[in-house]
């Protein structure tokens, strides 16, 4: 079997200690908030992959339907060596781009969630016999040290994650990203776009009550890992669309007057009735905006592709 190595880029002491300052930070700011990374414990990237398959949730079929139709364009236009992927996740989708990809060497999955990093990294050494799989638990959004490997490089960032940054957040992301890239690599991105507010909404607001459990995860994260005592149970799911900034806002609104206790950071969140925390928002993207993003930051958009309903969109661009 080919190689799978596992790097951890920053301590756990590190990570507990970015959990504490954003749950510092965030529940003590009027109004509250929590960043989106901290759902994703084993639970929660198990709930995100339930999410997928939901009826509502559209972005990974829609997205799953591009690579599958455009993955050999993107291979021949890029001739990678070196697939790096932020956010890979369960790197189910990246399986088509990785079979296009004839020259490729190395796969570079770059996430915070362990537990989807060694599943999927397993099967893929296992499945893909002389891919070499490096992965690496990494915050995306801090100063990322790839492994030294042959180029071409492509920079995959799907799913739409980038949504989940805010402007100023997204901004400094692809300014960092850009200086991972090299003269003849490229950025595939998928962005979700901007569509009707009713099916956006019910995409993060499935019959089921999945999206509800996943947002909840973290308040269960936050309980195990600073002995919190949120109730999830006294919080209502909210998915709400941000028509003038264009983007879903997942909420937690607190059923009752409460207080909830944070023992590690020595702190007591009051929680007024109806007081809404925000844990995501998920930014809708139009063709223009994406371009002009990436302009900003001296990458040059080449390709840009839908699926067949016009719901996502993958794009290409290359370091200019
Ligand atoms: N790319 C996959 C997974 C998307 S879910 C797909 O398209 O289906 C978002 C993924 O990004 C999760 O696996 C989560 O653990 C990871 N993630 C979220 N914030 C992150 C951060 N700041 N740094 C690294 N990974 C992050
Ligand atoms: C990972 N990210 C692109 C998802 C999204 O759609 O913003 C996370 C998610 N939140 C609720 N459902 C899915």
């Amino acid at each position: 079997m080919s190689p799978f190595l596992l790097t951890r880029t920053l301590p756990e002491d590190a990570t507990d200690a970015a959990l504490r300052a954003d749950v510092q930070q965030g529940l003590t700011s009027t109004p509250k908030t929590l960043p989106p990374k901290w759902f994703y414990d084993a639970h929660g990237s198990d709930l995100f992959e339930q999410i997928t398959e939901l009826p509502e949730y559209y972005p990974t079929r829609a997205e799953r339907e591009i690579l599958i139709a455009r993955s050999a364009e993107i291979a021949a236009a890029t001739r990678a060596r070196t697939l790096v992927e932020l956010g890979s996740g369960s790197s189910d989708k990246t399986r088509h781009l990785i079979d296009a990809l004839t020259g490729l060497h190395t796969y570079v999955p770059v996430d915070v969630s362990e537990s989807a990093l060694t599943q999927a990294g397993q099967a893929l050494v296992a499945e893909r016999p002389g891919l070499s799989v490096h992965a690496l638990i990494a915050d995306f959004t801090a100063r990322l040290e790839l492994p030294d490997t042959p180029g071409p490089r492509l920079l995959a960032f799907l799913g739409g994650t980038i949504g989940n940054l805010l402007p100023a957040e997204r901004a400094a992301f692809l300014a960092s990203i850009r200086a991972l890239l090299s003269p003849g690599d490229a950025l595939l991105l998928g962005t979700d776009l901007v569509k009707d507010e009713q099916v956006l909404v019910r995409a993060y607001d499935d019959a089921a009550g999945v999206t509800a459990a996943f947002n909840k995860n973290v308040l269960a994260v936050v309980n195990r890992e600073l002995g919190a005592d949120f109730d999830p149970g006294a919080f209502d799911h909210v998915a709400l669309w941000d028509t003038a900034d264009e983007w879903i806002e997942m909420r937690l609104r607190s059923r009752t007057h409460q207080t909830v206790k944070v023992p590690a950071l020595d702190l007591a969140v009051d929680f007024a009735a109806g007081e809404e925390l925000r844990t995501e928002v998920s930014a809708k993207f139009r063709k223009e905006g994406v371009r002009a993003e990436l302009a900003a930051v001296g990458l040059e958009l080449t390709h840009w592709w839908t699926d067949s309903e016009g719901r996502f969109a993958l794009s290409l661009s290359t370091a200019r």
